[in-house]
């Protein structure tokens, strides 16, 4: 038996919200997006995260043929360019702190939670581009924030069909290793910006 989407969503986002909104809060995107200096230091924290656990992710066997292919939906590839375009190196890039109190997903129910993380941030990314707009902070370092661009909605429904695919028994587990994902990025960005 399977979740319907929705089900399995509303699991995710009401065990999520309280974790979104901490997160949110402390990210303080008008303040961040205000000056260059901070956008990039969120940009390497991001960075510091997303790279190691997408490449965790990655090992797990089975994401093409659940309809998920890393190559189109990574992050780590926009944050890269993003930090490019302000001028970081490939060994600035290389030099940069890496996070290891990483979630930990054992098989790819889990991994997904993970990923709902991820591609979540896609759906906050069309509100933070309407604080990008009033900011000085140039277009070319804006590809993590718009993504998948006007294909974020379709993108994300995809993701969602994708979640539905799983059993009612992975729900716990997944919903778990989302609310994780949050506050280990949360206190990872504390750490980064220390
Ligand atoms: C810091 C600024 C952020 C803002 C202002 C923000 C704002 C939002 C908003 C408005 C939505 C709902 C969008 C919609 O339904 O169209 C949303 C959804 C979501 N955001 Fe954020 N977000 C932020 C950061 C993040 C980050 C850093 C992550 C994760 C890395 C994240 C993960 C999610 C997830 C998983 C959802 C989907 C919830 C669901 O509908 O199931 N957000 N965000």
């Amino acid at each position: 038996m399977t979740h319907d989407s929705s089900e399995t969503l509303s699991h995710l986002r009401t065990a999520t919200a309280d974790a979104h909104r901490q997160l949110e809060d402390q990210i303080d995107i008008p303040r961040t997006c205000a000056a260059p200096g901070t956008y990039v230091r969120l940009l390497e924290g991001f960075l510091g995260f997303f790279e190691p656990l997408e490449s965790a992710l990655q090992k797990f066997d089975g994401w093409d043929e659940r309809g998920f292919h890393w190559r189109d939906r990574a992050k780590t590839p926009m944050l890269r360019e993003d930090l490019h375009a302000f001028g970081l190196s490939e060994s600035d890039l290389a030099s940069l702190p890496r996070c290891t109190d990483l979630p930990d997903p054992t098989n790819l129910a889990e991994a997904f939670g993970c990923a709902y993380v991820l591609e979540g941030s896609t759906l906050g990314g069309r509100h933070i581009m309407g604080a990008l707009a009033q900011s000085q902070i140039p277009q070319a370092a804006r590809h993590y924030f718009a993504s998948y661009g006007e294909q974020v909605p379709a993108r994300w429904r995809e993701f969602c069909g994708m979640l539905a695919t799983f059993p009612t028994s992975d729900s716990d587990a997944m919903t778990d290793v989302a609310v994780n994902t949050f506050h280990k990025l949360g206190a990872w960005l504390t750490v980064a910006h220390e």
